[in-house]
């Protein structure tokens, strides 16, 4: 599954150019048409380290998540060993899935169809009646593997069997999130909120690349939390960060007395959906952007906390980051039907030298490295 070749057959990009100061943004169809998204699919989400879940949620053998991309479905489970293993989500038999959300299989994962029976890495232990087929060979249906790797205690996915190493190029970005969260492996998942978008999924990544909506759109953000003068948008090969001082006094939401020196803020945006924060106190969220059809995201909101019961101070932060989402979900929403539009060709990014909260430099670069996985230019 190699990057594919520059193709003729995807809409031109007109103006969109390697220097964001020059450059246009992509036109709207890549963001509702359904061979574009076919194509993203394979070479993106097919390609790329996908995330699944928090060690939190694999502790015992047997624990088990499951993620969905697109027509492909992986599950992640604990073995008997204490072993992550990843195994494509279908029986060898006759192909139903086997397993759905998130839980605990015992020792074993058993085929709800006709109870074919796997053990936790995949072999297949037993296929009822298959002793009286000749020549059946249990060796030959064991599960289809796939590469799970972990990044700060997350687990990632990756269906492409030659992809480099999830680690390959983000030391700088685990130094990063381990300064403003030391204890990361050791959380555990306090709360979760899935946001149905009606929005193709680049478009919600855009609106979180840039803060330039956020003095307008989220004034409890802009004048409550976060420093705006200090906001800063840093490119990487492989992901992106965002840093800001917090306000200092908190006012959109209460910080007990020993955190008061914690006043960064940092996210970190992971090639090429997945989102973790650190909100100033060193309140920590995923923001997972995953997408559900053309024109249909899910975002996937996670807060990480030292215990699983929010304290009533750490549901404060949840509530006031529930509240700035809220605030996109019409942005991205009314931006998707806008891209359909004959009237919008393509627009121009606002971009600054001292990457500020205001300049777009983020969105351009997320839009050259889908155009450059796609092909397209
Ligand atoms: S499809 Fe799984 S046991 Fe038949
Ligand atoms: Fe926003």
């Amino acid at each position: 599954m190699n990057k594919p070749i520059k193709t003729n057959d995807l809409p031109g990009v007109g103006k969109f150019h390697d220097d964001p100061n020059q450059s246009y943004t992509i036109p709207g169809i890549y963001y509702y048409d359904e061979e574009i998204y076919a194509r993203e699919m394979k070479h993106i989400f097919a390609n790329s380290w996908q995330y699944v879940c928090h060690v939190s949620q694999l502790s015992t053998p047997g624990d088990y998540a499951v993620r969905d991309l697109g027509d492909q479905s992986v599950i992640v489970i604990r073995d008997l060993k204490g072993e992550i293993k990843a195994h494509h989500n279908v029986c060898r038999h006759r192909a139903h899935r086997l397993l759905e959300g998130t839980g605990k299989t015992g020792t074993q994962i058993v085929c709800p169809y006709h109870n074919w029976t796997y053990d936790l890495g995949g072999d297949l232990k037993s296929a009822r009646h298959s002793d009286e087929v000749s020549g059946f060979n249990p060796a030959e249906f064991c599960l289809s593997s796939v590469r799970a790797e972990l990044f700060c205690g997350f687990v990632f996915v990756n269906l492409n069997s030659e992809a480099p190493p999830l680690l390959d190029g983000l030391d700088e970005l685990e130094w990063e999130i381990r300064e403003l969260s030391p204890d990361i492996d050791n959380l555990k998942r306090a709360n979760c909120r899935q946001i149905p978008l009606n929005a193709n999924w680049k478009n919600s990544v855009e609106n979180y690349s840039e803060c330039y909506h956020c003095p307008n759109q989220h004034p409890g953000l802009a004048n409550g939390s976060l420093d705006m003068g200090s906001y800063q948008i840093t490119v990487h090969e492989k992901f992106q960060s965002h840093s800001s001082h917090g306000v200092g006094d908190q006012t959109a939401y209460s910080k007990s007395s020993e955190l008061e020196g914690e006043r960064e803020f940092g996210s970190w945006l992971l090639w090429p959906n997945f989102v973790l924060e650190v909100y100033p106190g060193g309140y920590m969220n995923v923001f997972h952007h995953l997408p559900d059809g053309p024109e249909k995201t899910i975002q996937i909101c996670e807060w990480y906390f030292p215990s699983e019961t929010p304290t009533v101070e750490q549901q404060g932060v949840i509530d006031f980051v529930d509240g700035v989402r809220d605030e996109d979900i019409p942005l991205c929403e009314t931006v998707q039907k806008g891209l359909h539009s004959v009237g919008y060709t393509q627009g121009r990014f606002v971009v600054n030298e001292k990457r500020s909260y205001f300049s777009e430099h983020g969105v351009h670069d997320f839009q050259k490295k889908v155009l450059q996985a796609l092909g397209a230019w």
